[in-house]
């Protein structure tokens, strides 16, 4: 691979695309960035300060201060961080100013897969490969209950899913970079497929591009 690679992986929360987006790069042997623990980042700082979600001053410092070196998942992997990153994601500037890093991210070689709502619409409009992987919000919400209940944890089913609705809402319906799939994307269904068969469809397509390329 000569010119950076990208895979961009767009999709609501819990549908899986974290899981494919470590696989791909794995086996591709490229770099890879959770786009959501950038945002998860920005709204660690303010709940850790004690201000409102919405102080958009003090959320542009924080999105500054983000080093996508030093990200924390076992900090901002928490679920009320993640309500928190889709109050905070909804301001503009804080976008542009996470955007920026995440293209800076992309374009070292060999390249990356990068994951999130918005890459293959705003931060990678031009990657080689756009996967928008999606499931109903029942198995997305199953799956989140039996991830809490494997680390011991225990919650209600209906909270859970209403909890991904409201972000689905926050996160489709927002002015700036709504989720919704690029209109080059391919689109992968996880509600009735295996994470395995999702990796062999995702590697399909990505072989494909990668034999076009390399006789180009
Ligand atoms: O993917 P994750 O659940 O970690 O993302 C947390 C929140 O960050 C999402 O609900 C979304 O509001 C926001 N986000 C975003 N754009 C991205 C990645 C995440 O707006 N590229």
């Amino acid at each position: 691979m000569s010119t950076p690679f990208t895979i961009a992986i767009d999709g609501p929360a819990g549908a899986g695309k974290g899981t494919l987006a470590r696989r791909l790069a794995d086996h591709y042997r490229l770099n890879l960035l959770d786009t959501g623990l950038t945002y998860r980042a920005v709204a660690h700082k303010l709940l850790e300060l004690g201000l409102p979600l919405d102080n958009v001053s003090a959320a542009e410092t924080a999105a500054r201060q983000v080093d996508l070196s030093n990200l924390d998942r076992t900090v901002l992997s928490a679920h009320a961080v993640g309500e928190a990153a889709s109050k905070v994601a909804v301001i503009p500037t804080v976008r542009r100013i996470l955007v920026e890093k995440q293209r800076v991210f992309a374009k070292a070689p060999p390249g990356a897969v990068l994951d999130g709502r918005d890459i293959g619409t705003v931060v990678c409009p031009d990657a080689d490969i756009k996967l928008y992987v999606t499931a109903s919000a029942e198995v997305r919400a199953r799956r989140r209950l039996a991830e809490i209940e494997s680390m011991g944890g225990s919650a209600d089913f209906a909270t859970i899913l209403a909890d991904i609705e409201r972000r689905d809402e926050r996160d489709m319906g927002r002015a700036d970079s709504p989720l919704k799939p690029a209109a080059d994307a391919h689109l992968l269904d996880t509600s009735e497929m295996a994470i395995e068969a999702a990796f062999l469809a995702a590697m399909a397509i990505v072989d494909e591009v990668l034999a076009k390329r390399n006789k180009a």
